[in-house]
């Protein structure tokens, strides 16, 4: 079902000529003194007519410009792309995250051309790897539910990426297919968040986990709702009531013999949150399609490590429920028992992101993980506090410290938030051991409070080391395509997760 065509990404070296592709993009910056033509295999003469030109073109090197011209004799190409890639220092690379925008926003905007060069400054194996996932991230596009196919541009199909460093394979091959790699993670996530929730609801969620696992050494296990009675995993129950979809909890685990450290991920899946009894406004509801981000990051993660065969033992808890409010639907003031016993005051079931990943904590608590990563769009506060593209962490410090390390490592944007002691108060129940929702302000940070109380010890008898990424905001682009991203899903927190884990392991 949830089927992305890839990209093929090469590297080639020296003369454009001897492989010619439909368009060669070469690099545009953001000078001081205006814009800059970047480093590039034209001829000296074409490219100094060139740059003499750029302003009179209207070429200002800002990021996401693409001006299209024809190609030059010795550009192999029909057409030369002038792509911008923001502000330049003379003297000073290009940041990595800098080129995979500028290569993503490229090829996302070349769609429709089937093999692309792109000419951008890739003195290192990281530049080129760095450009080599822009490009894979550029080149998607979500077309299952249309009827015809015309007038639909599909994505490049073939990026080729000039670099001195072609000649030397071994040294690229390793970063192209992890690029690659994680292009498709972020893709597959980001189809899943798109896809409508008529199709994707919990049972096809999960039927979607078994088919992008098919092949990998993970194992995956769905309990049904009659073995989520059996068990006691009444927050997902709770939250699932409503609907006439049945709520499911999905564990994919990848324990490869020579692992050295152990991950937990939880993901809130709420395939669509329309609030439930405390129904939420008409106005942008349909982005609650999304609501399900957090389990689609943490699935694809999973199955990212155990195609790198890296030696961790990773295992992803999906929480998925649709909160749809019936006469079956739990109240306002109902009190669930979270698996493992807790109890759950519900005073606003359209906080029932919570509630589902109470269960997964627990859950995941059990195994005795050496540390627990949730990832859930949960709150409308985060994109008060930190806007529609930076996720929010918040948990123990050497979790939150670490996972900032590899989101900057990444290219993503990610904020560490406190939890501020005195918000746990405001979440007391008058009748269970603890109500869903808390004081309004901060309210990111009352929903990491509550979630903190369900994170279990660990074998030391100390609380498991824990963070919990919100990413109600970034996780969905209701804005103009940037960068590598397009509209709608963004696939955010792959990147930085399977970073994470690559950090904890070199740290061994
Ligand atoms: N899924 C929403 C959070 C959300 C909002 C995600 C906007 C993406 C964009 C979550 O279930 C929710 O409704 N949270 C409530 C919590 C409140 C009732 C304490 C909210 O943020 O309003
Ligand atoms: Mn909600
Ligand atoms: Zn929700």
């Amino acid at each position: 079902m949830v089927k992305n065509t890839e990209v093929k990404l090469s590297a080639v070296a020296g003369d454009v000529k001897k492989s010619p592709s439909d368009a060669l993009v070469v690099g545009v910056g953001q000078g001081t003194d205006g814009p800059v033509l970047l480093e590039n295999p034209l001829t000296a003469k074409a490219a100094e007519a060139l740059a003499d030109s750029l302003a009179a073109l209207g070429v200002t090197g800002a990021a996401d410009q693409a001006h299209r011209l024809p190609g030059l004799p010795e550009a192999g190409a029909p057409v030369l792309v002038l792509a911008g890639v923001g502000k330049v220092t003379p003297g000073t690379a290009l940041g990595e995250e800098a080129l995979r925008r500028a290569a993503g926003s490229a090829i996302r905007q070349l769609a429709g051309l089937g093999t692309v060069t792109l000419a951008l400054p890739a003195p290192d194996a990281a530049a080129v790897a760095a450009i080599a996932e822009g490009a894979a991230m550029g080149a998607y596009a979500y077309t299952e539910h249309r009827s015809s196919k015309d007038g639909l541009k599909e994505p490049v199909r073939n990026v080729r990426i000039l670099t001195d460093l072609a000649a030397s394979k071994g040294l690229l091959q390793p970063a192209l297919d992890r690029a690659a790699l994680i292009g498709k993670a972020v893709n597959a996530t980001r189809t899943l968040v798109n896809q409508p929730p008529s199709h994707l609801y919990p049972e096809t969620f999960a039927e979607a986990a078994k088919d992008l696992a098919k092949g990998l050494p993970v194992k995956v296990t769905v309990w049904d709702e009659k073995r989520l009675e059996k068990d006691g995993f009444g927050g997902i129950l709770g939250v699932g009531k409503g609907s006439t979809r049945q709520p499911r909890l999905v564990k994919v685990e990848y324990a490869p013999a020579k692992a050295t450290a152990k991950v937990a991920l939880v993901g809130k899946g709420i395939t669509f949150d329309t609030g439930g009894i405390s129904l939420k406004p008409h106005l942008g509801m349909g982005e609650m399609k999304s609501d399900m981000a957090g389990a689609a990051v943490v699935l694809n993660t999973v199955l990212a490590l155990a195609e790198m065969g890296l030696p961790v033992k990773a295992t992803a808890w999906l929480c998925i429920a649709e909160n749809m409010p019936s006469g079956a639907a739990q109240r306002p003031a109902d009190v669930l028992t979270i698996f493992g016993g807790k109890t759950v005051e519900v005073l606003n079931t359209d906080a029932e992101g919570r509630l589902v990943m109470a269960d997964g904590i627990v859950a995941a608590s059990e195994e005795h993980p050496d540390v627990i990563i949730d990832v859930a769009t949960l709150t409308g506060a985060q994109l008060i506090a930190l806007g529609n593209r930076t996720a929010g962490v918040m948990g123990s410090e050497s979790v939150t410290g670490a996972l900032k390390a590899a989101a900057d490592r990444a290219g993503e944007l990610v904020w560490p938030m406190p939890l501020p002691e005195e918000l746990r108060p405001s979440l007391d129940s008058q009748v269970a051991d603890i109500a869903n929702i808390g004081e309004r302000h901060g309210g990111m940070m009352t929903a990491a409070v509550f979630l903190k109380e369900f994170v279990g010890k660990g074998k030391n008898g100390e609380q498991i080391p824990w963070a919990h990424i919100d990413i109600a905001g970034p996780s969905f682009n209701n804005g103009s395509p940037y960068g590598y991203n397009h509209k709608q899903g963004t696939g955010c927190t792959v990147r930085t997760l399977v970073a994470y884990v690559e950090d904890v392991l070199a740290a061994k």
